[in-house]
C-alpha cells in the first residue's frame, strides 16, 4: 500500500493530452473494424464476388494487421516509438486512399493489406507508448483511453456508413458509396499523422538509448520535477546496456509474462467479441427480426460498448485489472450461455438474445476489452517491451482472423446454440486462467512489475 501511495501523484493534464493523441491509433483500429460491414454488400455486387473472395476482402486487413504487429516490435525498439507510430499513420492513410480507388478485387485486397499493416502497428504501439509515458497510478486509465478510441471508431464509423449509404440511389451506392466509406479513413489518418508530430518520444525508450537528458526533460514536462527525478532513478536501476535480442524473449524470467501476454491476447478474441462486432446484424436476423431492426439493434451494441468502456476507465486503477477480468469474464460466460439457450428455445427468444448479447458486450467492455490492452502494454520489461508486446499482439490478430473466418462456418455446421456455448466454455477457462495465473499490476510502476517477474522467475 505504501508503495502504491508513493506513485500517487497529481493528475497530469500533459500526460492525458499526449495519451489521448497517441490513442487515436485506436480510432483507426475501430474504424477499420466497422467500415467493412457497411462497404461489403456494395463491393460484393460491384465485383460480383463469391464467398471465398468475399472472405479475403474482409480478412485481408486482419492479416495485414497481424504482419504489422509482428514487425512493430523490432522496429520500435530500434527506431523509437514516435517514428514508428508516424509510419503506422502514414500506411493507414495510404491504405484508405488506395482502398477507395481500385477497379479490381486484387487491388482492393492489396490496399487493405497496406492499411492493415498500419492498423497492426498502431494497435501494438499506441498502448505501449501510453504506458511508457504514464505515471503508475493512472496508467490503467490512460491506456484504456486507447480502447475507448477503438470503440468510438467502431461507433462513429457505423454512422458514417449509414450516412454515406443513405446519400444516393442503388447504382451510385454500388459504384461510389463503398469508395467514400474507405476514403473517409483519410480524415482520422491525416489527423493522427499531424498530431503525432507534436508528441514527445517515450522517455523510457530514450533511457534505453542512453539519452538521459532528453528523457528527464520530457518526464519533467509531463509529471513535474520531483516525480521526474524519482522516475528516472528507478529507470536507471533497471537500465540494460546490451540490446535485447529476440532470443532473449525466451529467457526464464520472461517466459511467464510472455505466456500470460499471449494467452490473454488470444482469450480476448476467442471469447467471441468480434463474432458479435463483425456479424451482429446477421446474428440478430437469425432471431427472425427484419434487416432494419437488426441494424438498429447493432447500434445498441455500439452504445453499450462505449458506455461500459467509460466505466472501465473509472474502475481499472481502483479495483484493479485482475478483479475486472475475473468479474467481467464470469458475466461474459453467463451471458453467452444464456444467448445459446435463447437460440435453443427458438421462437420468441429475440428479446432475450438481444439483452444477453448487450450484457456480454457490457461485461467485455469493462474487462477483457481494455484490460488486455493495458496488461499487454505493462507486463513486459522495457528492454523487450516493443518485441514482446508485438508477439502478443500478433497472436491477438491471428486469433481475430480465426474467429472472423470460422464463425460463419461454426454457425452453419454446429448451429448458433453450440457455437455460443463454445464461447461460453472458453470464457469459463479464461476466468480460471485470470484468477489463478494473472498477477495484479494496479498501482505498480513498470519497473516494479519488471522486478515481479525476476522474483517469480
Ligand atoms: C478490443 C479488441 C478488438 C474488438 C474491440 C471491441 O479492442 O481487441 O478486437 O473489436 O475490443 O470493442
Amino acid at each position: 500500500m505504501a508503495k502504491e501511495l508513493q506513485h500517487r501523484r497529481p493528475f497530469s493534464w500533459y500526460v492525458t493530452f499526449y495519451a489521448t493523441m497517441a490513442a487515436i491509433g485506436g480510432f483507426l483500429f475501430g474504424y477499420d473494424t466497422a467500415v467493412i460491414s457497411g462497404a461489403i454488400g456494395f463491393i460484393e455486387v460491384r465485383f460480383g464476388l463469391g464467398a471465398a473472395m468475399l472472405g479475403w476482402t474482409v480478412s485481408s486487413l486482419i492479416l495485414g494487421a497481424a504482419c504489422g504487429a509482428a514487425v512493430t516490435g523490432v522496429l520500435s525498439d530500434r527506431f523509437g516509438r514516435k517514428k514508428i507510430l508516424i509510419a503506422a499513420a502514414a500506411l493507414f492513410t495510404v491504405g484508405a486512399v488506395c482502398s477507395a480507388l481500385p477497379n479490381t478485387t486484387a487491388g482492393l485486397v492489396i490496399a487493405r493489406i497496406i492499411g492493415g499493416i498500419g492498423v497492426g502497428m498502431a494497435s501494438t504501439l499506441s498502448p505501449v507508448y501510453i504506458a511508457e509515458i504514464s505515471p503508475a497510478a493512472y496508467r490503467g486509465r490512460l491506456v484504456s483511453i486507447y480502447q475507448l478510441a477503438v470503440v468510438t471508431g467502431i461507433f462513429v464509423t457505423f454512422f458514417v456508413n449509414a450516412f454515406i449509404a443513405g446519400f444516393g440511389d442503388d447504382p451510385w451506392d454500388i459504384e461510389y458509396a463503398w469508395r467514400w466509406m474507405f476514403a473517409f479513413g483519410v480524415v482520422p489518418g491525416v489527423l493522427y499523422l499531424v498530431l503525432l508530430m507534436f508528441i514527445p518520444e517515450s522517455p523510457r525508450w530514450l533511457m534505453k538509448q542512453n539519452q538521459e537528458v532528453r528523457a528527464l526533460d520530457i518526464l519533467e514536462r509531463m509529471n513535474g520535477k520531483h516525480a521526474a527525478k524519482s522516475e528516472l532513478q528507478e529507470m536507471l536501476k533497471l537500465k540494460e546496456t546490451d540490446a535485447a535480442t529476440l532470443r532473449e524473449l525466451l529467457a526464464p524470467s520472461l517466459r511467464m509474462p510472455l505466456f500470460i501476454g499471449i494467452v490473454l491476447a488470444v482469450l480476448q478474441q476467442i471469447t467471441g467479441i468480434n463474432a458479435i462486432m463483425y456479424y451482429a446484424p446477421e446474428i440478430f436476423e437469425e432471431t427472425g427480426i427484419g434487416t432494419n431492426a437488426a441494424l438498429v439493434q447493432t447500434i445498441w451494441i455500439g452504445v453499450v460498448n462505449f458506455v461500459f468502456t467509460l466505466l472501465a476507465l473509472w474502475l481499472i486503477d481502483k479495483v484493479g485489472r485482475k478483479a475486472l477480468l475475473v468479474a467481467g469474464g464470469s458475466v461474459m460466460a453467463v451471458s453467452l450461455f444464456a444467448v445459446g439457450y435463447g437460440f435453443y428455445t427458438g421462437a420468441d427468444a429475440g428479446l432475450m438474445i438481444l439483452l444477453f448479447i448487450l450484457l456480454y458486450v457490457a461485461a467485455f467492455a469493462v474487462s477483457f476489452g481494455p484490460v488486455v490492452w493495458v496488461m499487454l502494454s505493462e507486463i513486459f520489461p522495457t528492454r523487450v517491451r516493443g518485441r514482446a508486446t508485438a508477439v502478443a499482439a500478433f497472436s491477438l490478430w491471428l486469433a481475430t482472423f480465426m474467429v472472423s473466418q470460422f464463425f460463419p462456418m461454426l454457425i452453419e455446421s454446429l448451429g448458433p446454440t453450440t457455437t455460443f456455448w463454445l464461447f461460453a466454455v472458453i470464457s469459463v477457462i479464461a476466468v480460471i486462467f485470470c484468477a489463478t495465473i494473472v498477477p495484479e499490476t494496479k498501482g505498480k510502476s513498470l519497473e516494479e512489475i519488471e522486478r515481479l517477474w525476476d522474483k517469480r522467475g
